[in-house]
């Protein structure tokens, strides 16, 4: 008999007690790389866009000098938040007094100000956020010391280079929008595991990449799953891909960046990408991105984009619904998880480590 015990999924109050979910986003995620969003949507200077983090609202906002920094969306004055939504400004006004702040985040000037003794424009500026350009991906992180993504998802850089030799000059096309009535870990994980794929998504399966040859590698160092696999045959494929384009066009790839971002690229060299939101212990929002250079319209990607929309998102709804629901049931313990050590499709190590960077995150 084999004495090792097999290792169980998370307990089920990971995913509904909303007492973790507040620690999550008071610890895990204002101290992990989140998405903001691409940088080409803010090209010119004064171009900014607002979004959300844990529980913070922030904002992009490119500069004179070209930098994009960014900021958490309150005035030093008295707290009103300053932008909504997206546009152009040629300095930042809060509506509630009019105190301008530059581009830059320096207070620029404060109504009738001058009446206050000692008052030192110089000393106050917006609080600024950490920021990184990841080929065009902005990313934030609320922790001021927080190591850089290299340091986190080691090698990922360069190798988005390889696959997508076009990296740079990408805009997004497209963004789909998923609510999900679960909890972001459900999505995340079912994400990160093909286990589910053969029974759950045809079109993937037999029309973008091959399942046999089905890899999800836990890096041995970084937080980062890479996904690895070869295109259907021609044939078989969805959409036409020019296989001589160069060395990467055949091939299937994602990296997953813990917590909630992943890259991925489709044969073709065709770069996608699904960032998540934690809406509350029961409720996430999953966006698919597509790129072209330049956001060019493409109807090739418009078309994969709508196919992949009805079919695998539209599919993992459903699974992850339905484990939500699942998870609230009196009858469920958790479950072995199928760890094969050949890896491959019907696998998920991939699970096993998501689950031991979740249970580190709230100390469980
Ligand atoms: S709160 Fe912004 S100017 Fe008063
Ligand atoms: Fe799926």
């Amino acid at each position: 008999m084999n004495a090792a015990a097999a290792l169980c999924s998370l307990d089920a109050r990971f995913y509904t007690d909303p007492g973790i979910f507040a620690q999550e986003v008071r610890g895990l995620l204002a101290r992990t790389w989140q998405f903001a969003g691409h940088a080409a949507d803010i090209p010119d200077a004064g171009d900014y866009f607002t979004f959300g983090i844990a529980d913070q609202t922030l904002f992009a906002i490119r500069g004179h000098d070209g930098v994009v920094r960014v900021f958490y969306n309150v005035c030093r004055h008295r707290a009103h938040e300053l932008l909504q939504g997206r546009g152009n400004t040629r300095v930042v006004v809060c509506p509630y007094h009019q105190w301008s702040y530059e581009l830059s985040g320096g207070l620029r000037g404060a109504p009738n100000s001058g009446s206050v003794p000692g008052f030192e424009r110089q000393n106050i500026r917006l609080t600024e956020v950490r920021c990184e350009d990841f080929h065009g991906f902005l990313f934030v992180n609320l922790d001021r010391d927080a190591t850089p993504m290299d340091a986190w998802f080691p090698g990922v850089r360069e190798e988005l280079a390889e696959f997508i030799p076009h990296i740079a000059t990408l805009a997004p096309l497209e963004w789909v929008e998923a609510p999900e009535a679960c909890n972001w870990k459900v999505s995340v994980e079912n994400y990160s595991e093909c286990y589910h794929c053969t029974a759950n998504h045809r079109t993937f399966a037999e029309g973008v990449i091959r399942p046999e040859t089905y890899q999800i590698r836990p890096a041995p160092d970084g937080y980062v799953l890479r996904h690895i696999t070869e295109c259907q045959s021609l044939d078989k494929m969805t959409y036409p891909v020019d296989l001589s384009a160069n060395p990467r066009a055949g091939d299937y790839r994602s990296w997953f960046l813990w917590p909630m971002f992943s890259f991925q690229c489709y044969p073709g060299n065709v770069l996608n990408t699904y960032h998540w939101r934690a809406g509350g212990v029961d409720r996430c929002t999953v966006w698919r991105g597509w790129f072209t250079p330049g956001g060019a319209e493409d109807a090739v990607i418009r078309r994969l984009a709508a196919q992949d929309r009805d079919t695998t998102v539209a599919e993992d709804i459903r699974l992850v619904e339905s484990v939500q629901r699942g998870l609230r049931s009196r009858g469920y313990v958790p479950g072995p998880l199928v760890l094969d050590p050949a890896c491959g499709v019907m696998s998920e190590h991939s699970v096993a480590r998501l689950q031991q960077w979740m249970r580190e995150a709230v100390g469980g």
